[in-house]
């Protein structure tokens, strides 16, 4: 019997501009996943769920639909079809569930970030983490209906991380500047990832798309070459954000209220309904979270959310 935990932490998905080619990890909070190994005791599928918390119920047990259990299933077929790596025995998955669901902070990109470096580690580790995301990716088709890797990526590996190709998949990992920190404000609602993309747009016109692309390269310079003004210049997304806007009650208030404390800039979480800002010291992003919590709780149902200020992330999902 052997006992590996995982962790990874929450992600922001599209960074405003980059919708569905650009994310990030944060510090905290994250999921963990412990996988206890069993050898010799075979069943019908070489993963179970022994149990589930933090989740009140609501993710599937079987382990062919929940996230998690989902991608250590794929990558054990994996490694024994490209790596030749057999086994008999049996895995128990538990999942601690600290992310909330349908938040925009890439909730089952966590789990199975987490279950994913815990079953490499389990196995000998046979792959590297740029391998591990194809299943984190896959796992987003089983969480949401579709397979996009903005937080699956980031959740593994860590820092900024662009999808230049999804097929075939091309990741490029950009470390955060020095001094870049995120706010994220979760307001006590939820919003379905399915959902938030059935409201977006099949087509974009040739001037919206340009405007939008313009920001994404922008914002990529500004991250490399740590220019926090353009960084804050290029937080504009003129493709989902307005769109989306709708299901988060006073998000252009919660948003404004963020740029006047200070913020570089300020967009939706994801598919939301938290929304991020980036702030270029940590008392700012402090003063920010403190700014966007008031403006929630001011609109007239007196929304709660709860905060987060954070670095990015470089390190990815890892285990404990
Ligand atoms: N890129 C995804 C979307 C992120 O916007 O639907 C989901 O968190």
């Amino acid at each position: 019997m052997k006992t590996v935990t995982g962790f990874a932490s929450a992600t922001i998905g599209n960074v405003a501009c980059g919708f569905d080619v650009l994310g990030f990890a944060i510090t905290e909070p994250g999921d963990e996943v412990i996988l206890t190994f069993r050898e010799g005791s075979v069943e019908e599928l070489p993963v179970s769920i022994t149990s589930i918390s933090g989740d009140r119920g609501a993710l599937p047990r079987d382990p062919k639909k929940n996230t998690s259990s989902f991608v250590v299933l794929k990558f054990l077929e994996y490694i024994r079809t490209h790596k030749g790596i057999d086994f008999e025995g049996h895995i128990e998955l538990e999942l601690k569930k600290n992310l909330p669901l349908s938040s925009g902070m890439g909730s089952s990109a966590a789990s199975a970030a987490a279950a994913l470096v815990a079953a490499n580690e389990l196995m000998g580790r046979p792959c590297s983490k740029m391998e591990l995301v194809q299943f984190a990716i896959e796992g987003e088709r089983v969480a949401c209906g579709s397979a996009h890797a903005d937080n699956a990526a980031p959740a593994i590996l860590g820092n900024f991380v662009l999808i230049r190709s999804y097929n075939p998949i091309d990741l490029i990992t950009i470390p955060p500047p020095k001094n870049l920190f995120c706010t994220l404000v979760h307001p006590h609602i939820e919003v379905r990832t399915a959902y938030a993309r059935s409201v977006l747009p099949r087509m974009v016109s040739l001037k919206t798309a340009t405007e939008q692309w313009g920001n994404v390269g922008a914002l990529v310079s500004g991250l490399l070459t740590s220019d926090y003004e353009l960084i804050g210049r290029s937080l504009v997304d003129v493709i989902a954000e307005p769109k989306r806007a709708p299901l988060i009650p006073d998000f252009y208030k919660v948003k404004n209220a963020a740029l006047e404390a200070g913020a570089l800039g300020c967009s939706i979480a994801g598919s939301g309904p938290s929304l991020f800002a980036f702030s270029s010291s940590l008392e700012t992003a402090v003063k920010v979270g403190d700014a966007m919590q008031e403006a929630f709780l001011n609109i007239r149902d007196k929304l709660q959310s709860d905060i987060w200020v954070s670095p990015v992330c470089k390190e990815g999902a890892k285990v404990i």
